[in-house]
């Protein structure tokens, strides 16, 4: 019986998954993260049978394309980039419901054509649709897009019933503080803010969505989540990949930008928030606007501040050789875009006074990894220490984002001995291991989510700006520097000197991220 196989303790708060009826109009159509997520995220829901009864997908982009073969091409990148084999009963579903609009994304006459095949497919299936629009293009013609989907009346598609249209919009969310402000006005001229879901692909993770279960569904571990208990909080997102040949565009961007400001910022508040009153987005949205706000202007001197910038030189990385960032191609000689930033920053609220939050996320290091650490305080070294002048190994407790996702308790244990002596061993707790290794990918969650219209996972236009807000003045304050300060490390390490220094001021050490 199906009962029987439950764990007695499993909880669930079964929100209603049931999608209306609905049309996703994805923008960049043939681009690679439609080809590489969008489109699969799409077919594992059919395979889930979470696809409305009702499903059509249109696809636009400028080059004509013919129907029949947008949905050879959609085949393919099923084939390729699905976690699950193709299965003939879904996909033949899915695949009758697609078709492809050619046109400008500036051009008007384009979205009326487009609005008349959507008025179309409502005529033949009987029904009101749902409209889900997904901007999937390089951002310089996200606004466009918005004000398009505005003036031709397609923002307003079954307005102020519950399936209203719907907006979703990919990073970069702006390039600083005025461009984020300037783009979420497009948004709010043309779009309400409950119809809209500005996409961190990292907030459908499920070990960032255990975050928040951990926090508070375990007993033992909110009374210590405070200035009292922890000694500080490291973020890492590092990868090993280097720029590749994508140099040219990588430049315009750079750790802070890509990296820091939307991804590891989010991490950062979802970890240091308060409890939120419900689950319900705003309250969730609320207590990370209230952190992020919280968190202190950010010392900028490159001699002993809070924030350090590199660039990796040539190195190894398993065991091939990488070339340094300024050789890559399509890197201009006078670049100071740093390939790697980190931070320590200072919450200024009764939790978390006086505790460091370091993050940090680079290019070309020595392995990929994403994780937040939670370093408590030191035990006193008065039992089983043989030099009492030395405390012990910190309690330390790791939240595995990526890739091998789970959680892992650091704890001291005696070594089996005659004599008495204490290492630190690892608690693991792995996903794959406990639930099996197909578990949904973060586009499956977040279309879902979009398409019943929960933006729990999704950014509210005020955090986007109270991150901006912080990350600015160091981008300024950087460009204002030219090269000083921009350090270096070799590929394949874990970053320049000057982020360690940043944290031996403090008595602190980064964690040896992977182990
Ligand atoms: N790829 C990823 O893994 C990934 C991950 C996270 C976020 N994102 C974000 O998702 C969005 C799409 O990424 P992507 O990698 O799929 O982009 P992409 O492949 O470079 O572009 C997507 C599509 O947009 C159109 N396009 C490209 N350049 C354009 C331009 N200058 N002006 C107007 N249209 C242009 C092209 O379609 P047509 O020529 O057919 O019109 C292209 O196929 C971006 O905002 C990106 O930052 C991507």
């Amino acid at each position: 019986m199906e009962s029987d196989k439950r764990h007695p303790f499993l909880n669930g708060l079964s929100k209603h998954r049931g999608a209306p009826p609905t049309v996703i109009v994805i923008f960049g159509a043939s681009g690679d993260l439609t080809a590489r997520k969008l489109i699969p995220a799409i077919y594992n829901l059919g395979v889930d049978n979470l696809l409305p009864s009702q499903f059509f997908f249109i696809g636009v982009g400028r080059k004509p394309i013919e129907n029949k073969q947008f949905q050879e091409i959609a085949r393919t990148s099923v084939k390729s980039f699905s976690r699950r084999d193709i299965v003939d009963d879904v996909w033949p579903r899915i695949e009758a419901n697609i078709q492809y609009h050619a046109g400008g994304y500036d051009d008007p006459k384009s979205y009326l054509d487009l609005k008349e095949k959507i008025l179309k497919i409502e005529e033949s299936s009987d029904r009101k649709l749902q409209l889900l629009f997904y901007i999937s293009t390089p951002p310089n013609v996200f606004e466009p897009i918005l004000e398009n989907l505005g003036a031709s009346g397609l923002a307003n598609h079954n307005a102020n019933s519950p399936i209203e249209s719907k907006v979703i919009i990919e990073k970069p969310f702006g390039k600083d503080l005025e461009s984020a402000k300037a783009l979420n006005q497009t948004i709010t001229r043309n779009f309400n803010e409950k119809q809209v879901y500005r996409i961190d692909h990292y907030l459908g993770k499920e070990t960032v969505q255990d975050l928040l279960v951990q926090r508070f569904s375990n007993a033992i571990f909110e009374p210590i989540w405070n200035r009292n208990y922890v000694n500080c909080v490291q973020i890492t997102v590092a990868e090993s990949l280097g720029v590749g040949t994508r140099g040219g565009y990588y430049d315009q961007s750079g750790a802070l930008r890509d990296m820091i400001q939307n991804h590891t910022m989010q991490l950062l508040a979802l970890v240091a928030m308060e409890p939120p009153v419900s689950l319900d987005p705003e309250s969730i949205r609320d207590e990370k606007v209230k952190l992020l706000k919280a968190i202190q202007p950010l010392d900028l001197n490159p001699d002993n501040g809070d924030v350090v910038r590199a660039q990796y030189t040539e190195g190894l990385i398993n065991g091939e050789r990488v070339p340094g960032y300024m050789q890559s191609e399509g890197i201009p000689e006078t670049s100071t875009t740093e390939t790697y930033a980190a931070l320590r920053l200072s919450i200024n609220n009764w939790r978390w006074k006086g505790i460091p939050f370091y993050m940090r996320s680079g290019k070309s290091m020595s392995t990929r990894v994403s994780e937040i650490a939670i370093q408590f305080k030191r035990p006193p070294g008065i039992l089983f220490s043989d030099d009492q002048r030395f405390d012990l190994a910190p309690n330390t407790m790791v939240l595995k984002i990526q890739p091998d996702e789970g959680v892992t308790i650091v704890m001291n244990s005696k070594v089996p001995g005659l004599e008495t002596r204490t290492q630190p061993v690892k608690m693991d707790f792995r996903y794959a291991t406990t639930f099996g290794s197909n578990t949904p990918e973060a586009y499956e969650r977040l279309i879902l989510d979009s398409m019943v219209g929960d933006s729990t996972l999704f950014i509210r236009g005020d955090e986007t700006e109270a991150s901006w807000k912080l990350i600015t003045p160091i981008l300024e304050y950087w460009k204002k520097c030219g090269k000083r300060g921009v350090e270096e490390y070799v590929a394949g390490s874990w970053g320049p000197l000057a982020a360690e220094q940043l944290l031996w001021a403090n008595k602190n050490e980064w964690r040896r991220s992977g182990l």
